[in-house]
C-alpha cells in the first residue's frame, strides 16, 4: 500500500492556521533552511494528496506550488477550475481507499496535506511518517493539527532539529507492532 506522510507546520499551542485560514505567522519563518527542508521532503514523496480547505488557501496563491501530481480530497467539489486542472484532479474516498487508488496507480509516498484529511488518516492509523515543525508563537485558536482518536498510536521519534529562528522541527515514525 502507498505510504503517508505528514510534513506542516503549527503554533506553539498546535494549530496549523488560522480561524480565517491565514498562515502569515508561519510563512515569517520560511527562511532558506526551512525551504531547504520542505525541498527534500517533496524529494521524498510522489504524489500529494490535500483537503479542499488546503486547496482554497492554494489557489489564492500567486503560482501553483506543486511540482508534483496533486489530488484534492473533497465530498463537495466536482471538479477543479479549468487552469490546474493538468495537475489536480478531485477525489470522494475515504483514507484507506484512497492508499488504495494512489497503490494501483503507481503511487508509492505520499504527502498528505490539510488538518482535517491529516485528522482522517490518523483516525484510521494510516500515517507512516509525521514531520512536525513547531514554530515559537502562540495563536490562541485556529485549525487545529490533531483531532480525537479511539486508540493511542505511537511513533519512534527519529530527530529534532532547532534553527537560530525559533522553528524546533521533530521526525516521528510510525512504531509497527511486529
Ligand atoms: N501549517 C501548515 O503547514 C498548513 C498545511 C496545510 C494547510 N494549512 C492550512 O490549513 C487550512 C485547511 O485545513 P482544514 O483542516 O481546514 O482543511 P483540509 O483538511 O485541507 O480540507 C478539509 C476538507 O477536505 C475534504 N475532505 C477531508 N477528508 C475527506 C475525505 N476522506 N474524503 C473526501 N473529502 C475529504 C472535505 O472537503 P468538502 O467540505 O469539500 O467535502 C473537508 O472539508 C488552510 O487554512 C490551510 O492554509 C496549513
Amino acid at each position: 500500500m502507498t505510504a503517508a506522510h505528514v510534513y506542516i507546520g503549527t503554533s506553539l499551542d498546535g494549530f496549523i492556521a488560522r480561524t480565517s485560514g491565514d498562515i502569515d505567522w508561519l510563512v515569517k519563518f520560511a527562511d532558506e533552511h526551512a525551504i531547504e527542508s520542505y525541498n527534500e521532503f517533496i524529494a521524498s514523496v510522489d504524489v500529494i494528496v490535500i483537503g479542499r480547505g488546503t486547496f482554497d488557501t492554494v489557489m489564492e496563491f500567486p503560482t501553483w506550488p506543486y511540482e508534483k501530481p496533486v489530488f484534492v480530497l473533497s465530498r463537495t467539489l466536482k471538479d477543479v477550475p479549468d487552469h490546474v486542472k493538468d495537475r489536480t484532479s478531485v477525489l470522494n474516498l475515504e483514507p484507506a481507499d484512497l492508499l488504495k487508488y494512489l497503490s494501483e496507480r503507481g503511487f508509492k509516498q505520499a504527502y498528505v496535506d490539510g488538518g482535517k484529511v491529516i485528522q482522517s488518516f490518523l483516525a484510521e492509523d494510516l500515517i507512516d511518517r509525521l514531520i512536525i515543525a513547531r514554530v515559537p508563537v502562540l495563536l490562541g485558536g485556529g485549525v487545529p493539527l490533531f483531532g480525537s482518536l479511539d486508540a493511542d498510536i505511537t511513533f519512534d521519534h527519529v530527530k529534532t532539529m532547532t534553527f537560530s529562528n525559533g522553528i524546533v522541527r521533530s521526525f516521528y515514525q510510525r512504531m509497527r507492532d511486529l
